[in-house]
């Protein structure tokens, strides 16, 4: 008998390498019709089996990412998001289109600004991919939202959305950021050990939820006689609550939670009921005409009155879908905070740390935040808008784009294709060229390849916002002297990304599907530095190696399957500008 069964088992291993290799050889059979340059992998980056590739090979490959040269080739197309560290070294070797071909499927990168761009546009052909997209379901514990849908449903949610993400909410979310910047700041100030990065956390998921729902996080401070009837947490601490514990929320199914882990489930359900209670509130303000000032909403507010008036409108075609459910909203406002808070989070803490390092780039920012305090309105005013206050701070928004194509937050960006697709890539040594993908196929915009491109960001290891300042950001090479015209250029400070051809950009996305909330981030990023840095600046602490910390942050990620993280958390201190 266990000679039968030890039979059974060898002849299902042998059946399994039979079939591995029979769709390996398949694979490569229809990665050479393609006609594109392929390299093979046991596994690839979009299957599950990533997920337990990835911790072991960062561990393990971690002391030769310090030597500065990406990943080993052997092991670099099994780790997730390995694009970060590889830093375009991969599409040196192969083009600026490849396959990784493996016995699960096949993978198409792309590092080619033309096809990018092409991809990004057309979001019709080239979708979430579907196996991203059941994870994205994941993604909708309070229902479907613009992150999770496609097609005409997607397209809904989204004409509801975008309009919510108006003047109104950015002059919220400038507003909101100035307030508990100052709260930070005094914290950071007077605490020789504080964590900053805890701190940035707080402040833009507090942001968020305020922006969210109205509600500001100071105001539950004395949570029990300020909590509400049938509540047992604030309507932040609820939001809080959820935020920290996403993984719980996403991956354990609600009836196993509910037993397991019982402070994150109560987070849950006091969230959805907190939202299901504004939500009635909402409606009925709507509905009697209470709702006052469209100034005095919220994005919850906002996406209710957004979707009463598309429903007034009716129907673009018979029986077409015109209004949000209750459900589809929660699940968009839950969308936002998930997208929006801790990408931003991110952004700002590599800002600190670059800023700490480099004196002469923080100097010009100083100036400029000093300037803006020397003009009437200045900190918050209802008589300047969002955009205003962002025109006064062109190389504060050049240093935050400069902080995005360095270190993406967003690293991949992922589809498929519904059918054949034709991509057609533009070299100016080999001119252009165009391959057709077959249906089902996975492709990735390796947005950091495209950012550390030579052809698109001349000296891309230089960090540097003049770029941001020039008219065309592709002649102007950091590392030499800039032209005459360049010069004037940078003198006028004028921040620009038209100057960049479109598709060498990436850290937002391109096309109808990039990121909804970049506004709001840019007068998040900038609404917070010009508060911090009012009178202070960062420096970096007496123990931290300024060229040592670079490195590590430019050669590793943290590893969070979410966004790009540092790899550890860097002393940075705020000190009076004088000192
Ligand atoms: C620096 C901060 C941010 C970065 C770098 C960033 C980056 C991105 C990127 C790259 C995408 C496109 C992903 C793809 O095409 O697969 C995206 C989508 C999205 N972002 Fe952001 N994001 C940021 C902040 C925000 C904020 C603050 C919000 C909301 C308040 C937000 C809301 C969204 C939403 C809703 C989508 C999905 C759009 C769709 O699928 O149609 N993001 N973001």
């Amino acid at each position: 008998m266990a000679s039968f069964s030890l039979f059974l088992v060898i002849l299902a291993i042998i059946a399994h390498a039979v079939y591995t290799l029979f769709s390996l050889v398949n694979n490569i059979r229809k990665a050479r019709a393609i006609g594109l340059p392929y390299t093979l992998s046991p596994i690839h980056e979009l299957e599950r089996w990533a997920y337990v590739a990835d911790p072991i090979l960062r561990w393990y490959c971690r002391g030769y990412l310090l030597q500065g040269n990406g990943w080993p080739r052997w092991a670099r197309f099994m780790i997730k998001d390995w694009h970060y560290e590889d830093k375009g070294r991969a599409h040196r070797e192969y083009g600026p289109l490849f396959i990784v071909v493996s016995p699960s499927g096949m993978v198409c990168y792309v590092a080619d600004s033309h096809a990018a761009l092409h991809i990004g546009t057309k979001r019709r052909l080239f979708v979430k991919p579907p196996d991203k997209m059941s994870n994205y379901k994941m993604l909708e514990p309070f229902g479907p939202n613009i992150g999770s849908t496609e097609g005409d449903l997607w397209k809904i949610h989204s004409r509801i959305a975008s309009p919510s993400f108006d003047e109104y909410t950015q002059k919220l979310v400038w507003t909101e950021t100035q307030r508990h910047a100052s709260t930070l700041m005094s914290m950071w100030s007077s605490n020789r050990g504080f964590e900053f990065e805890k701190g940035v956390y707080t402040l833009t998921m507090d942001v968020m939820g305020c922006v969210s729902f109205g509600q500001q996080a100071d105001q539950n401070n004395d949570e029990k006689t300020r909590l509400p009837e049938g509540h047992s947490l604030s309507l932040l601490g609820a939001l809080r609550g959820v935020i920290m514990h996403l993984p719980h929320i996403l991956l354990v199914p609600k009836a196993l939670l509910r037993y397991t882990w019982k402070g994150v489930y109560t987070a849950y359900v006091e969230l959805d009921q907190y939202m299901d209670e504004l939500l009635f509130q909402g409606m009925k303000d709507l509905s009697n005409g209470l709702d006052g000032a469209r100034s005095k909403e919220n994005l919850l507010k906002a996406m209710l009155r957004s979707s009463k008036e598309n429903e007034e409108k009716g129907p673009r075609a018979v029986g077409a879908k015109v209004s949000l459910t209750n459900e589809e909203i929660k699940g968009n406002l839950f969308i936002f905070l998930l997208a929006g808070y801790d990408t931003t989070a991110n952004t700002i803490i590599y800002a600190c740390v670059i800023l700490a390092l480099y004196p002469d780039t923080q100097s010009k920012v100083l100036d400029e935040v000093g300037e803006f305090y020397k003009g009437e309105d200045a900190g918050d005013s209802p008589n300047k808008s969002s955009s205003e206050y962002l025109a006064m701070f062109p190389y504060l928004l050049a240093f935050m784009h400069e902080i995005l194509r360095v270190f993406p937050v967003i690293i991949p960006i992922a589809r498929q294709t519904i059918s054949g697709q034709e991509l057609t890539t533009r070299s100016e040594i080999s001119g252009s060229e165009s391959f057709t993908l077959p249906g089902g196929m996975d492709v990735i915009i390796n947005n950091t390849a495209i950012h550390f491109s030579e052809s698109y960001w001349p000296s891309p290891d230089i960090l540097d916002p003049r770029r941001w300042l020039v008219r065309d950001s592709q002649a102007f090479d950091p590392s030499k002297p800039p032209t005459e015209e360049q010069e004037a250029d940078i003198q006028k400070c004028v921040f620009s990304t038209q100057s960049n051809a479109k598709g060498t950009f990436m850290s937002f996305g391109e096309g109808p599907r990039a990121c909804l909330g970049r506004n709001f981030a840019k007068v998040e990023f900038v609404a917070f530095f010009s508060r911090l840095l009012q009178n202070h600046r960062l420096e970096a602490g007496g123990d931290v190696n300024p060229r040592e910390t670079e490195r590590n942050l430019r050669l590793l990620s943290g590893g969070s399957p979410v966004t790009l993280i540092p790899p550890h958390s860097v002393d940075i201190r705020l000190v009076p500008r004088g000192s």
